[in-house]
């Protein structure tokens, strides 16, 4: 029952990831388009006017690219527009920086997340409760108020003059004078601004990037794909274990049915990024405690679109892409939204149906408890009665429920330990 690789091991580009993650994050908030990848683009022209080094630079991309991540809501990203309200925005960026500090390639870059809204202050900015705020956080902080400050609907040059004019007069205040003068050598030209506003600002930064490529090996894929199933999963209460339960069932289901060591854990990467285009879907909609109306199923029904759409164009992650995004399809063909059918759905993403399906019926949710795990055994067998799920997986699920059950409990007690540390402090 094998279905691919060969090869021993793969690298995937940490930057080329790190984009798709950050364009997935900013689907919580159409409203202010791509902000993090515009961020991303002013803060390392700021750190090319200023001479800063290859390795600065790079950091300040990435730091714009997830600056952001820790505003889990809709409510809370759009708050983030609001040029004045800076005292509320800790939150997000403290919440940013404790998911991303356990992941050591960017551990550095969390920490300039972490500061990305301490106001200059006329110096004593230079510290933030006793941390040192270094140069590249308040180079965010210049870059993100700039971003924001531009109107999307509108033509961005004739916005050129009074968007300067609101910088300059807060230089000092709010931010640091020597990085108020270097935004100032770049606002003349009109190709700064262009970039900024471009829909191709992903290859713009990706050119800006290539001095240095690092991969990730598949301990690194696994540990930011982990921290990604957090943004994804927090966004509700009810779901904040439910990708690390579906990683831990998928790649357990894989290792019964005979998937080389590799493709297991491809199987756990796919289960944490199975539902990341539900950043997509407004946290009400996820959270309504009561069924949902046409429209609204309809939202829901295009949370696995945006996850091809966002994973596809990784070369290394083709099969991961089609185990993560196919997980809503039927064996008879009625599922969603690619209408894949019979032996064109593989095995990868047969497994991961079983794993999402299994795993949510056994969560609390908005309307409803978890059911226990007899009747969850039933329900999965009307859907393989219907055509909707895989027999072979679902019987080896059956004839190793309890291996398969306590892997669930066993990581989605780390996942809750986890949100208790990150969020609760937070709500
Ligand atoms: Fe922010
Ligand atoms: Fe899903
Ligand atoms: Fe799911």
């Amino acid at each position: 029952m094998k279905e691919i690789r060969t090869k021993k091991d793969f690298h995937v580009s940490e930057f080329e990831l790190v984009m798709a993650l950050s364009e997935a994050a900013d689907l919580i908030c159409p409203e202010l388009g791509m902000h993090q990848m515009q961020v991303a683009y002013i803060a390392v022209r700021i750190g090319e006017a200023l001479d800063l080094s290859g390795e600065q630079k790079n950091e300040l991309i990435m730091a714009g690219l997830l600056h952001d991540i820790g505003g889990i809501s809709l409510k809370e990203r759009l708050s983030l527009s609001h040029f004045e309200e800076v005292e509320k925005f800790y939150r997000h960026a403290e919440i940013g920086y404790l998911l991303l500090r356990s992941f050591e390639p960017l551990s550095d870059v969390a920490t300039l997340i972490r500061f990305h809204h301490v106001p200059w202050s006329n110096g004593s900015g230079s510290t933030f409760k006793g941390h040192q705020v270094s140069m590249g956080s308040h180079i965010l902080h210049l870059a993100d108020r700039v971003a924001v400050l531009i109107n999307k609907q509108k033509e961005v040059l004739g916005q050129t003059v009074g968007i300067c004019e609101t910088i300059g007069k807060l230089s000092g205040e709010m931010f640091m004078p020597e990085l108020v003068n270097a935004f100032k050598t770049l606002e003349k030209e009109e190709f700064f601004w262009f970039d900024i506003v471009s829909p191709s600002i992903d290859s713009i930064l990706a050119e800006k990037i290539r001095t240095k490529i690092i991969e990730l090996d598949m301990e690194r894929l696994i540990s930011l794909s982990s921290i990604f199933s957090k943004i994804i999963d927090y966004r509700t209460k009810f779901t904040v274990t439910h990708s690390s339960g579906v990683a831990a069932v998928a790649r357990t289901l894989a290792r019964l049915v005979g998937f080389s060591d590799l493709e297991c854990l491809m199987m756990e990467i796919a289960g944490y990024l199975h539902d990341l285009g539900k950043l997509a879907v407004p946290t009400e909609i996820l959270e309504k405690p009561a069924k949902l109306t046409d429209e609204e199923f309809n939202i829901i029904r295009k949370h696995t679109y945006y996850t091809y759409n966002v994973l596809r164009h990784i070369d290394a992650l083709d099969i991961i892409a089609e185990w993560a995004s196919f997980h809503h399809e039927a064996v008879d063909g009625s599922g969603y939204p690619f209408k894949i059918k019979g032996q064109n759905l593989i095995l990868g993403s047969r497994i991961l149906a079983v794993a999402d399906v299994f795993t949510a019926i056994m969560e609390d949710r908005p309307y409803r408890k978890g059911l226990p795990s007899d009747e969850t055994l039933n329900i999965l067998q009307q859907m393989v009665n219907n055509k909707k799920l895989d027999s072979y997986i679902v019987s080896l699920l059956k004839d190793h429920f309890e291996e398969v059950n306590s892997k669930r409990l066993a990581s989605q007690k780390v996942s809750v330990d986890e949100y208790k540390q990150i969020i609760l402090p937070y709500v």
